[in-house]
């Protein structure tokens, strides 16, 4: 095999994350053995954030922003600078700039653990949605991966899957079982994205 070919077959990822970036440990963990597939940088909002830590354990190179650079035209240069294939938002609470949004067309995808379009848009996020699922008294819940336009969990959906809430879930039990969700099927969808 040529270098040329091996350097064509390669498939970058960037990692955006806000908080303890438990799904950016398990797509780590899914292709730590892949040479084709590499996460080759983490977009982080919080200097404080556990993802920190995740990236530096793997030496990956991390992006720290704030609003203002997160805005920039640099921004939008920086990312194209790694050639990615796809920008994967795992537990990212910001919206991604329009610009953004513009220069990867179909390469930037979310996971969002509700089944969209329930429990989506501004403030949904984390914990404040599984509270509201039980609030409810929803039977079920989820995860929805989807692709990323310029509303809030709006993009075409690509996969959901589901789990049963019994009466003696709390939004404690509820965020575990969607992690379980989570850390299986998003790996695997990234998988799936850039096999096709
Ligand atoms: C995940 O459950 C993800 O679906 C959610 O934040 C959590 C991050 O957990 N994302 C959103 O709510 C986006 N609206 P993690 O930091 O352990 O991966």
């Amino acid at each position: 095999m040529g270098i040329y070919f091996y350097l064509r077959s390669m498939k970058n990822i960037i990692l955006f994350a806000s908080g303890a970036g438990s799904n950016v440990q398990a797509i780590i963990d899914f292709f730590k053995d892949n040479k084709e597939v590499v996460p080759v940088a983490i977009v982080c909002n919080k200097p404080e954030a556990g993802v920190l830590n995740i990236a530096k354990a793997h030496n990956i190179r991390t992006i720290l922003i704030d609003r203002n650079s997160f805005k920039s035209e640099a921004f939008v240069e920086q990312l194209k600078a790694f050639n990615p294939s796809l920008l994967v938002l795992a537990g990212f609470l910001w919206k991604v700039p329009d610009a953004v949004v513009a220069a990867f067309p179909d390469k930037i995808i979310n996971i969002h653990p509700a089944l969209l379009p329930k429990y989506g848009g501004k403030g949904m996020y984390g914990s404040h949605v599984h509270q509201s699922v039980i609030d409810n008294q929803e039977k079920e819940s989820g995860i929805t991966i989807h692709y990323v336009n310029e509303h809030y969990d709006e993009g075409n959906t690509i996969i959901q899957a589901h789990c049963t809430i019994t009466e003696s879930d709390t939004p404690e039990s509820l965020a575990q079982k969607i992690h379980r969700l989570e850390h299986h099927f998003f790996p695997r969808t990234i998988e799936f994205l850039l096999s096709n």
